[in-house]
Order: structure tokens, then sequence, then C-alpha cells
């Protein structure tokens, strides 16, 4: 099957989110992987103060099919495109859409620069994207797992 990926970064457009942040996270992180399940797409949501990154996996037309749904959402604005490329293999393939709010105390302890990375105003590099996304990665933390044993 050819998997492709897609990474990028918006801003959010706060003026058009409810001020029921948490109730509308889950109303939207539902009906997103109802979607998303459909079309056989798994990925990730970053969020902070002022962007979020966003990463998508699947079969090329849904993956695109998924960006223009992201387009037309008035809660985001602006956006930069940071990677999009054939994909190896699944990075969540077990997350219709992982999501972690990167302003909760507890990610801020476990992944100190996280959210300044997401949130700076000047662009952020695929190696940056890559290492973010990778925190929550459980594939590429069971490879570094592995890895770090063969070594060890
Ligand atoms: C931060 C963010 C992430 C989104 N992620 C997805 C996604 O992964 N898949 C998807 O199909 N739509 C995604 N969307 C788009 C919308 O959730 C969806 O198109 C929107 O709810 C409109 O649907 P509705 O008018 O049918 O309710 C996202 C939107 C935002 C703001």
């Amino acid at each position: 099957m050819e998997l492709y990926r897609i990474c990028f970064r918006s801003k959010i457009e706060w003026k058009n989110v409810s001020p029921e942040l948490q109730k509308e996270l889950d109303y939207s992180l539902t009906r997103i992987r109802r979607m998303n399940r459909r079309k056989g797409v798994t990925g990730a949501l970053l969020m902070g103060n002022t962007h979020v990154l966003h990463y998508f996996e699947g079969k090329p037309g849904p993956v695109l099919d998924t960006l223009y749904c992201v387009m037309q959402d008035a809660r985001v604005g602006e956006m930069e495109a940071i990677f999009h490329e054939p994909a190896p293999a699944r990075l969540f393939p077990n997350s219709l859409m992982f999501f972690r709010d990167l302003t909760t105390l507890e990610v801020a302890q476990l992944h100190p620069a996280l959210q300044f990375v997401v949130d700076r105003p000047s662009r952020i590099s695929v190696d940056e994207s890559m290492n973010a996304l990778c925190c929550f990665s459980e594939e590429m933390r069971e490879s570094r797992l592995t890895n770090g044993m063969m070594l060890g």
C-alpha cells in the first residue's frame, strides 16, 4: 500500500473557537477521528498557545482530502508547510488522531521545549517537527528502545 505523510503548522484563530474549549475539543476530536477512520488516516495534533502542529499519514488521496478539510476550517488560519513525502511506515498506526495540549503542566514537564517550538513565530524545520512528533510516536519509541538495547 502506498503511504504518504504530510506535516504543517497552522495559526489558531481563537476568535472562532468556543470559550468552552474542552467541550469543543472533545466534540471536534470525536468527529475528526470518525472521519479519519473512514479515510484510513492516522496522525497527530500538537496544540500550543498560538499554533497547532498537524501530522497526517495514509493513502495520498485521503491525506490530501484531510488537508483540504483543515484548510476550510475557520478555527485555523495561516498555514506553513513543513514536509510532505512518501512514508516508509506509519508513526501513529494506532491513533486516528493523537492529541496533546502542549500548554499543560504535564506535557511541559516531560517535554519542556516543545511548546516553544510549536508556537515560535519563525519557521519550524523538518527535524524539529519530526523530533516533536517522535516524542509521542509509540512506533518511534519502540524502535529507539530496540536500537538502544542492540547497542547497549
Ligand atoms: C486543528 C484542526 C484539526 C483538524 N483535523 C482534521 C482531521 O484530522 N481530519 C479531518 O477530516 N478534518 C480535520 N479538521 C477539519 C474539521 O474538523 C472538519 O472539517 C470540521 O469539523 C467541519 O466539519 P463539519 O462542518 O462537518 O462539522 C481539523 C480542523 C482543525 C481546526
